[in-house]
């Protein structure tokens, strides 16, 4: 069955078709390698600098401060690798980061241990936020890293940021946000921030997938992973993604100029699908995250007494895709970090489901999908 309505935009979001246009251009033009000398690789050249000069204007940065990757997956790795061991060599081998973070973050770290680094993982509240008075006192003279999201994945919660980087500035560490599900919705200032590295990546913003970028500041210490190439000033060596990167900075373009009228939309959408999922008889729910500081497009969900997986087979089998928070990449529903972090009930634990609104949703979606979920709860407890 074709999906109709297409509720999971924080796991990815369609091609805006004004991207698509660009990329489709490029690619069919003749191509050349950036790095080549002649007129093809100078004309691919200047398709990449463009970019690199939108995406840094988007977020306050200088130009020269952006590096292009394959995606958030790869600008978590680079950053957090890359700068841990720059600072090893002046003895700083210590990280600090948060239960709540996405697993590029998680898993890196955890690979890092094995490297003979020292991770210290923060609780976060039953927001799923971390304190920064945590971070102040997780802080000692071998932390040479802190990496915190912004906004989480999976319920929408913000953290503090800013506070959070100065006090990592005072220790003299450095400090990476993951801002892969925030960027599109949210202003930067990275020229007057505490923020040393910044991960972003095209397919949360409507862009295509399997490119991203990694803000690193002028003079942040930082060592590149690939190696074989002069490319990005040496800091990720291999032929880049012209089409690609073309395309996430028309993303990034059509973000910036729309960003207010998406914003008060999304927030319009949550609100009213919050409301209409409430007012459904027999199916009692929960609202995970914070209600104020947080992201306006996810709704992460407990539809109380019905397991998450059954909650999303049904949903699918009646054309709503959701998602249990991150997406699943071993085909078998893993319960979710996050919400186990924040110290949920088992109950609200048990069957949460995530909503993410974007383009080409409708407030008039909402009815028809309400009434699906309706059908669906009465449907699993006569079963059940
Ligand atoms: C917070 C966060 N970080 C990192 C990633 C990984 O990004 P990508 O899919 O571009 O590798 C995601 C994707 O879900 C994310 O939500």
């Amino acid at each position: 069955m074709q999906t109709t309505y297409y509720f999971d935009h924080a796991a990815t979001t369609p091609m805006h078709p004004a991207v698509a246009e660009e990329m489709l251009r490029i690619m069919q033009g003749t191509g050349g390698n950036p790095s080549s000398m002649h007129a093809y690789g100078r004309a691919a050249k200047q398709l990449i600098a463009r970019a690199r000069d939108t995406i840094a204007a988007a977020i306050g940065s200088k130009s020269a401060e952006i590096v292009f990757t394959s995606g958030g997956t790869e600008g978590d790795n680079m950053a957090i690798i890359g700068a841990i061991r720059a600072m090893a060599r002046k003895g700083r081998r210590h990280i600090v980061t948060s239960a709540a973070e996405h697993h590029a973050v998680l898993h890196t770290c955890e690979w890092l241990v094995e490297e003979g680094f020292s991770v210290t993982v923060l609780p976060v509240d039953e927001y799923g936020r971390v304190s920064p008075k945590d971070v102040a006192n997780a802080m000692t003279p071998e932390t040479g890293l802190v990496t915190i999201m912004h906004a989480n994945n999976e319920v929408g919660t913000l953290n503090q940021v800013l506070e959070i980087g100065w006090i990592v500035k005072d220790a003299g560490a450095l400090f990476h946000v993951d801002a892969v599900q925030s960027f599109a919705l949210t202003e930067y200032a990275m020229s007057e921030s505490p923020i040393d590295l910044m991960t972003l990546s095209a397919h949360k913003i409507n862009g295509p997938q399997g490119v991203g970028a990694l803000y690193i500041a002028n003079g942040t210490p930082f060592e590149p992973l690939a190696h074989g190439g002069s490319q990005e000033r040496k800091r990720r060596a291999g032929t880049e993604n012209v089409a690609g990167i073309a395309g996430f900075a028309k993303a990034v373009d059509i973000c910036v100029n729309n960003r207010k009228e998406k914003q008060h939309l999304l927030e319009h959408l949550r609100k009213e699908w919050i409301d209409k999922l409430s007012r459904l008889e027999g199916v009692p729910i929960v609202v995970n995250g914070h209600p104020t500081d947080r992201l306006p497009h996810i709704a992460n969900i407990s539809f109380i007494g019905i397991d998450t997986e059954t909650m999303l087979m049904n949903l699918d089998m009646e054309g709503i895709a959701a998602a249990s928070g991150s997406a699943c990449t071993s085909g078998a529903l893993e319960r979710s970090h996050v919400l186990r972090a924040m110290n949920l009930s088992e109950e609200r634990l048990l069957s949460a489901v995530r909503f993410s609104f974007g383009l080409g949703n409708t407030m008039e979606e909402l009815e028809g999908a309400a009434q699906k979920v309706a059908t669906i709860a009465a449907r699993i407890r006569t079963t059940v």
